[in-house]
């Protein structure tokens, strides 16, 4: 029985360790699951209208929006779950965990296939967005408020915007906490900086010139 298999997954992956009590009735990332199973039934046999409203229903009881049209895997665990979105073409495989605010969307405004493929085992961080008909390779983990457009590789970690292995992100050591970069050209920026102050003192002169008597033109 689904249920008894999505509330034994959670139990082992939730370290705040709930009781079945708990998970059955004040888990909403187990029941969306569940609504979604029924929405998906009734979609899959063209009836989607109902689908939709039965999704509708899902959504509004557990704050998390999967469309009918969307393909779950087995034991999907949406952890505290409000404001994820999972959009009509997006695939998610099995022992997936997605955390709250995530998107799985598309980018295009075209019908057909625009939302990602999320392979088994993938983690994806709460906030993050991931854009596209693009896959998340099995078992790669998407840090919290990345933004995802392009593929990730089977294992991989990416965080950021746009979402990149961690060590590409790392800025030159160099750099002043909190700079974006360390400047191109020190000396030149300093040459840069001289010419202004000279620009701006020389207008001062400019401007004090007619007050003098003996001021030449
Ligand atoms: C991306 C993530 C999976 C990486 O975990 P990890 O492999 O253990 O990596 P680390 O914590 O060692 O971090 C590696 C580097 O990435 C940076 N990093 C980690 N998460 C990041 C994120 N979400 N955004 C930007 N940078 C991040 C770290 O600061 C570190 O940088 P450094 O090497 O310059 O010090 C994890 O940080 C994450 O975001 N998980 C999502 C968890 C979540 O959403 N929890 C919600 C619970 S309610």
């Amino acid at each position: 029985m689904e249920i008894i298999e999505l509330g034994r997954s959670i139990r082992s992956r939730d370290p705040a360790r709930p009781s079945w009590a708990e998970v059955i009735f004040a888990y909403p990332g187990l029941h969306a699951v569940l609504w979604h199973r029924m929405a998906h039934f009734l979609w899959r046999w063209r009836l989607r209208g109902l689908a939709r409203f039965v999704s509708h229903l899902g959504r509004f009881l557990t704050g998390i929006e999967i469309h009918p049209g969307a393909t779950i895997g087995r034991r999907l665990f949406i952890d505290h779950g409000m404001g994820v979105v999972i959009g009509e073409t997006a695939t998610v495989g099995d022992d997936v965990t997605i955390y709250h605010g995530v998107t799985l969307g598309g980018l295009s405004w075209n019908p057909g296939k625009r939302h990602p493929d999320i392979e088994s085992e993938a983690v994806i961080g709460a906030g993050a967005q991931v854009l596209g008909p693009i896959r998340v390779g099995r078992g790669a983990k998407v840090g919290a408020n990345a933004v995802v457009t392009s593929a990730v590789p089977p294992g991989v970690t990416v965080v950021g915007i746009p979402a990149r292995p961690p060590a590409e992100h790392a800025q030159d050591p160099s750099v002043g906490y909190g700079l974006p970069r360390a400047p191109l050209d020190p000396v030149g920026e300093q040459l840069a900086a001289m010419r202004e102050e000279l620009d701006r003192l020389r207008a001062e002169i400019e401007a004090l010139r007619p007050r003098r008597p003996d001021a030449a033109d």
